[in-house]
């Protein structure tokens, strides 16, 4: 069998990085994100745990160093602690480092688990600190719940990165005071820009907040040191002396950032996209299923050789067709 490949794209970008959605699944309905009744996928298409590892482990072959379980909420996926623990082990194994997207639901109970799998990092999304405000964007979340599984988490040592999806007229008050929060919890802070995606009843146009003009204002309060941290991906980050953190704000409609591109994500069904803000895709379900590991390599290259150059987002264009659940952001 031929030595497996470093993943480099058609534009010689290298990928060392995945996020893998692990359930379309989620306790919340955030407004933003999912319609309140929701139709959740049949199980059989969805990645069992043990295809969830075998992907992985294809990937590490490859050269992928990072993956961040994400989903829907990936603690609610059942048997995930097995996934993480499995995961886990890779670490020092060819991964670097494996980091979780969550909502922080689940926390109190997992967060012991996360730190014996050696997870160092994660983000816990939390766009209000207020009890009423958080239940009326989440439309059912229990902010308490969340603090408690934040607070359990920092106790078991993990470093936690607070991610904020800025809504205009929803939460756009509370940017400061969640700064002055994440300083005092000592929490980096990420303010994301919405981005049109998934069939939700909500306008996000309506909501839609861009953040330069953000920036601005926090620049003016608290006199923002742009950073050189580059992830990859589509962050840019901030530190904020005087609060001792760093702030990361996400603006994929307004922001240019593809051409130090070195990602992909891969959906709860097994589909792998190239971009974001794109419909290349290629399907790796069946192909495990079927045909093995030599043909998902062989998809896998497919997809590097489509990979776009950048994305095109437009805050009124009508729903792109990247699949509904994929973890967005939080990188
Ligand atoms: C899809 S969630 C999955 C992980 C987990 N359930 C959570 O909420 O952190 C990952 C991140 O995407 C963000 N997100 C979801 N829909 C979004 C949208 N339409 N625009 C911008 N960010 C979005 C969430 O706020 C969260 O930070
Ligand atoms: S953003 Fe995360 S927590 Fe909110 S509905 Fe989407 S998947 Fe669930």
């Amino acid at each position: 069998m031929m030595p497996s490949q470093p993943m480099i794209d058609g534009l010689g970008r290298h990928i060392t990085y995945v996020r893998m959605s692990v359930t379309d699944r989620c306790d919340l309905r955030c407004r933003y994100c999912m319609a309140e009744k929701m139709t959740f996928l049949p199980k059989k298409d969805v990645l069992r745990l043990d295809e969830i590892v075998e992907l992985a482990d294809m990937l590490i072959a490859r050269g992928v160093k990072r993956i961040r379980l994400t989903g829907g909420e990936p603690l609610v996926r059942k048997g995930v602690e097995q996934l993480v623990l499995e995961l886990g082990r890779r670490i020092g194994n060819g991964l670097d480092e494996l980091t979780m997207t969550t909502n922080g639901t689940q926390l109190a109970r997992f967060a012991p688990m996360l730190i014996d799998a050696g997870v160092r990092r994660i983000n816990v999304s939390l766009d209000s600190l207020q009890p009423e405000r958080f239940r009326h964007i989440t439309r059912s979340g229990d902010l308490a719940q969340v603090l408690g599984g934040i607070r359990a988490a920092t106790e078991a040592g993990l470093k936690i990165k607070i991610n904020m999806v800025a809504l205009l007229g929803l939460n756009d008050d509370e940017i400061t005071p969640m700064l002055r929060w994440c300083s005092r919890h000592g929490h980096d802070l990420t303010l994301i820009e919405t981005m049109p995606l998934g069939e939700v009843e909500d306008d996000r146009t309506d909501r839609y907040l861009p953040l330069g003009a953000v920036l601005t204002k926090l620049e003016l309060e608290f006199g923002l040191i742009p950073s050189l941290a580059r992830t990859g991906g589509p962050a840019r980050y901030f530190e904020v002396a005087e609060l001792g953190i760093r702030l990361g704000l996400i603006t994929p409609l307004s922001g240019n950032f593809c051409e130090g591109c070195n990602r992909i994500r891969i959906t709860a069904t097994g589909t792998a996209f190239g971009c974001l803000g794109h419909d290349q895709r290629v399907e790796l379900r069946d192909v495990l299923r079927n045909e093995g590991a030599e043909a998902v390599d062989r998809a896998l290259d497919t997809l590097l050789a489509g990979k776009p150059a950048g994305h095109q987002f437009r805050i009124d264009a009508a729903r792109p067709a990247v699949a509904r659940h994929m973890s967005v952001t939080g990188g």
